[in-house]
């Protein structure tokens, strides 16, 4: 399995595994329970270098690829989606844009905090009427000299409520849809700018899911990142990175399943053996680490395209599309190994179980992975 990677992408998975299993797996089922947002788990994997993955060293980040990305935020989903999902979208959907499209004051200004932990990301995009049709957004920017005026609601937006900055889709121009949306870094601090409703959610407890309300927030000109109407490639063009970080989340919740399955079948007796020797059993097991095989070597080459520059539009939409239907299909299977008992608090299946669902829904549901997959085959 580990054949496409070398040494130095072993150790990053080492490194991730070690602060998984020993910081990150512990606090878990709190931040579930709570509803606690994983603000030490974050600061550790800051510590680590992993909140600056895709940052390069010179401005203070780890300089390494989406490739790894998936190899760190695979792992950290493991043992917490909350702390997972949170990850991601610091990463992939936050710096990332800024990264690729920021002028070179603008990484100055952000990803060296985003890199070190100092500020948390975060992305908005969907909005109350806007949601797989993500172009018909109504957020509105109007230009008055070097600022500009957003009014709207943004929403579902992770870690809206606590970001330092926040990759923001707003319409410049009402007479183009995909052409008229352009991209803002908006603060928390920028006047106008407030925290709407808080949701309360299925699974992924730990991590914040809120409005943003924009109220003629004011946004300096030299916050657009990138061009006016530029927007909703930016948009997109983030999507495709962000959608093979929830890959490598469907995978981690996937293996946690898997992990959780063989140590309970080979521990659980009943007719005088281990269910482990039924072959009920034994068939889910192999059913479950073939699909996770498949759906890793899907993400890692969606990775490495986009780590290439190569296009990987299609690719992502696969692995994202393969690998949430799966873990959805595991966490389902996981529970019925543990029988009544995977259905109750004591054993962590039923986490894995609610927080796999959200896979098949953010970052373009699966139906909006098919029609990308499908556009690409019949353009
Ligand atoms: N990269 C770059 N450009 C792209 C692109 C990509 N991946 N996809 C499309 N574009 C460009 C196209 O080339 C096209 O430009 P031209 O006109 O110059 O050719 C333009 O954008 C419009 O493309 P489409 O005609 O395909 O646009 P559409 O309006 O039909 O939308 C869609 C397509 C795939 C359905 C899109 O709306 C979509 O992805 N919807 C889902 C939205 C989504 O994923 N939301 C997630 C919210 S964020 C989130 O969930 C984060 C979180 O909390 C964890």
């Amino acid at each position: 399995m580990d054949f496409a990677l070398t040494e130095e992408q072993r150790l990053i998975r080492e490194t991730a595994r070690d602060v998984a299993d020993g910081f990150i797996a512990p606090r878990a089922a709190e931040a579930d329970h709570l509803r606690k947002f994983p603000e030490e788990q974050m600061r550790k994997l800051a510590e680590l270098g992993f909140c600056g993955i895709l940052v390069p060293e010179s401005l203070g980040g780890a300089g390494l690829g989406n490739l790894e990305l998936t190899l760190v935020v695979e792992e950290v989903n493991r043992a917490c989606a909350s702390t997972g999902v949170t990850l991601s979208v610091h990463n992939s959907l936050c710096s990332g844009p800024i990264l690729r499209f920021g002028s070179e004051s603008q990484k100055k200004r952000y990803l060296p905090r985003l890199a070190r932990g100092e500020i948390w990301g975060a992305y908005a995009l969907s909005e109350p009427g806007s949601g797989s049709d993500a172009a018909a957004l109504a957020c509105r920017a109007v230009r008055k000299g070097d600022r500009y005026f957003l009014t709207g609601t943004k929403r579902f937006i992770t870690t809206g409520g606590r970001a330092g900055v926040i990759v923001l889709m707003a319409r410049t121009d009402t007479s183009h849809k995909q052409k008229g949306i352009s991209t803002f870094l908006v603060e928390p601090a920028f006047k106008g700018f407030s925290v709407g409703r808080k949701d309360e959610k299925m699974g992924i407890r730990g991590s914040e899911t809120v409005d943003l309300v924009l109220e003629d927030c004011e946004v300096p000109a030299e916050n657009r990142l990138g061009d006016e109407g530029q927007g909703f490639t930016i948009a997109m063009n983030t999507l495709d990175g962000g959608r093979i970080g929830i890959a490598a989340q469907a995978i981690g919740i996937s293996q946690a399943c898997l992990d959780s399955s063989i140590k309970y079948a080979k521990e659980r007796h009943q007719f005088g053996q281990p269910i482990a020797d039924f072959q009920a059993i034994q068939w889910k097991l192999a059913d479950m680490a073939a699909a996770i095989h498949a759906a890793r070597l899907l993400m890692w080459r969606a990775a490495w395209l986009r780590d290439r520059g190569e296009p990987h539009t299609t690719e992502a939409a696969m692995a994202k599309l393969v690998a949430s239907q799966a873990a959805n299909r595991i966490a389902k299977d996981a529970v019925q190994v543990f029988g009544g008992a995977g259905y109750t608090c004591e054993f962590p299946v039923e986490r894995f179980f609610r927080d796999a669902r959200i896979t098949e829904l953010y970052e373009g549901t699966t139906e909006v992975q098919r029609l990308v997959i499908a556009r690409s085959l019949l353009k």
